[in-house]
């Protein structure tokens, strides 16, 4: 009993929890199909809170909390239970003084896991990135939600092939999508079981919120650094978005420093580049990082006011420049040809 009892969160509500229109509208809008009796799967990009949002709507439901991360070696034994520990009797004889004569017999003991727990007790089930799992590691979860059973293995012991599922379990889960590294297709049987939500990046209020929340700078360095993440999402011309994470490690970055972005914009600028182009880059590709970094510069420089008269004619000059150097070559051509034409 007290074996299975540590894995058993308390739910609390995070102390920098930020509760926007948007959060509150997911919440409830989750919490109604919870209710209805409906496991919720929240998907979503990396960064759009969907763990923290899972946390806060088990802490809703007011039930104690289990929580099982998502593994690519996981076996159904790891979710269910499984004879993991030995108990170990040891007999020390000293009968005779001299001899000392010891006996140890182990007795394989069977140790519920974090699933078995939830379903017996009637927990709330917190699957965080479940479809890192392989899918027939989950398979035992499809009785689970639709016949509220739990098929048992026979070393657990005990009179039923089965455990009934306490009526106040629910199960909350949480997925990135299927393109991403080290996630599997979640099966189409388990999905039809959940109710899915599909989460995309922080509306503008809830993302200067959060940063707010988390580094205390004033609301008005948090509106730069948000404006800067947002414009280089916005460009789509990164390999990966960039996240809520990105505006939080600025911040808090910013904060141990004891800057502020307009007092040390050179640091500043450096800073942005630097977690920017390291957050939406998955191998680091020095083309990529370059596009990246000129992007930011092009973004702090106009949050900041700096080089606006600069901005503009190398804005121009830049996207002409994009067009190529094969448009250069044309042009010259063209010009030398008009050359040839007029003489
Ligand atoms: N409502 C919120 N209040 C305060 N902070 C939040 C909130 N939502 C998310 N965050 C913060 O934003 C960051 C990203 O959130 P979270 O880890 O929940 O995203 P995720 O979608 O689970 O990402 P991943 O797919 O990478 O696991 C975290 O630092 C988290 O603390
Ligand atoms: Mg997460």
């Amino acid at each position: 009993m007290i074996d299975e009892m540590t894995t058993v969160l308390e739910p609390r509500p995070l102390s920098d929890f930020v509760e926007t229109k948007y959060i509150k509208d997911i919440t409830n809008r989750a919490l109604s199909y919870i209710k209805a009796g409906f496991p919720v799967h929240f998907r979503g990009p990396s960064g759009t809170g969907k763990t923290t949002l899972a946390m806060h709507l088990a802490s809703r439901i007011e039930r104690p909390v289990v929580m099982i991360h998502g593994d690519e070696e996981f076996t159904t034994s790891d979710l269910v239970g499984g004879e993991h520990g030995y108990r170990i009797r040891k007999v020390v004889d000293r009968f005779i003084s001299r001899v000392l004569k010891t006996e140890e017999d182990m007795v394989k003991r069977w140790v519920d896991n974090r699933l078995t727990v939830a379903c017996k007790y009637g927990f709330t089930l917190i699957y965080d990135e479940f479809t890192r799992s392989r899918p027939e590691a989950n398979n035992i979860l499809l009785s689970i939600l639709q016949e509220k059973m739990m098929d048992l293995p026979v070393g657990r012991g005990g009179e039923q092939p089965y455990l009934k599922v306490d009526p106040d379990f629910t199960a909350i889960f949480t997925s990135n999508p299927e393109e991403y590294a080290g996630v599997h297709r979640s099966q189409d049987a388990l999905r039809d079981r959940m109710i899915t939500m599909d989460l995309d990046h922080f509306d503008y209020d809830t993302e200067l919120a959060i940063t707010l929340a988390k580094a205390r700078l004033t609301k008005q360095d948090c509106q730069i650094i948000v404006n800067i993440v947002r414009g280089l999402r916005e460009s789509g011309r990164c390999e990966f978005a960039p996240t809520v994470r990105g505006c939080i490690m600025i911040a808090k970055t910013l904060k141990v420093q004891k800057l502020t972005p307009s007092k040390s914009s050179s640091a500043f600028m450096q800073m942005c580049q630097d977690i920017l182009a390291s957050e939406t880059s998955r191998v680091g590709s020095k083309t990529n990082q370059d596009r990246v970094k000129e992007i930011v510069r092009e973004l702090v420089a106009k949050e900041l006011g700096i080089g606006k008269t600069i901005d503009v004619a190398e804005k121009a000059a830049q996207s002409t420049a994009a067009i190529e150097t094969v448009d250069v070559k044309k042009e010259k051509k063209e010009s030398e040809s008009l050359a040839g034409v007029s003489s």
